[in-house]
């Protein structure tokens, strides 16, 4: 039986006067890994800001678990079980790994802090071994995962992912693409914004296609994948592709 986590009905979400998403829908079954593409500027982060409430939403409803949340400043919903990895940088990178992990502790009871990091450097080994290192020292792709573990400490069971592998090597979006597969196999439903369109598709069950804020394209990741369109616009056209 599958179980609805995220319903995006008709939303309208932007900055000051300037709606840049409009009218998107969109149903994620829990547990389950979603890709939003688009070109530069489309959206897709607007969109991801819109479902954790840092920025304008004009209309339309957000249902978290069958429940609206599009009136509840962020920190409510992050209490509710969303979480949101914004793109770029945004660890403590003067502070140790065990520091940051400790940091990102904040919102929970003191009692619970020794198990959620204990849960996460289980699942993330790699902060174990580093609990000692400047976080601002380690690579992009272990900074990246670190940052996903202070968001997973809370446990949320929706996690938005902004851009994740930008700027990591090959090997290093490798390993945060297996690392998302891992965060998903506990049960948690993820939405990922990635430019590695290639990559995302191959972990993800579904994708959604933006085009200038409105939804293009909804279907399986295989058959977003395989669209001629979606490989010309995305996929440099001419790849050879074993059809899933
Ligand atoms: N903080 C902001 N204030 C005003 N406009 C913004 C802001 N952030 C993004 N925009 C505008 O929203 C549009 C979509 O941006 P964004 O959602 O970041 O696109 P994407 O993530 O798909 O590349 C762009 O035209 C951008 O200029
Ligand atoms: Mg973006």
């Amino acid at each position: 039986m599958s179980t609805t986590a995220l319903e995006l009905e008709a939303v309208t979400a932007g900055y000051g006067d300037n709606p840049i998403v409009r009218e998107f829908s969109a149903h994620l079954e829990a547990g389950t890994i979603t890709t939003l593409l688009g070109g530069n500027g489309a959206g897709k982060s607007t969109l991801l800001r819109a479902i954790y409430g840092t920025n304008r939403l004009f209309s339309g409803r957000i249902l978290f678990k069958g429940k609206a949340i599009e009136r509840l400043p962020p920190w409510e919903r992050l209490r509710r079980g969303v979480g949101f990895v914004p793109q770029g940088r945004c660890n403590f990178p003067a502070m140790s790994v065990g520091e940051n992990l400790k940091m990102g502790c904040y919102t929970l009871p003191g009692a619970r802090h020794e198990a959620a990091i204990g849960r996460m450097t289980d699942l993330f080994p790699l902060l174990r071994e580093k609990w000692r290192t400047e976080a601002g020292n380690m690579s992009g792709g272990e900074q990246q995962i670190l940052e996903m573990a202070m968001v997973l400490l809370l446990g949320p069971s929706l996690l938005l992912l902004d851009e994740p592998s930008l700027g990591l090597s090959p090997r290093m979006q490798g390993d945060v693409f297996a690392m998302v597969q891992r965060i998903a196999a506990t049960g948690v439903t993820v939405l990922i914004v990635e430019q590695n369109v290639r990559g995302a598709l191959l972990i993800s069950d579904r994708a959604l296609v933006m085009e200038q804020g409105r939804r293009f394209m909804e279907g399986s990741a295989a058959e977003v994948r395989t669209d001629p369109r979606i490989r010309q616009a995305y996929l440099g056209g001419n790849i050879k592709e074993t059809a899933a």
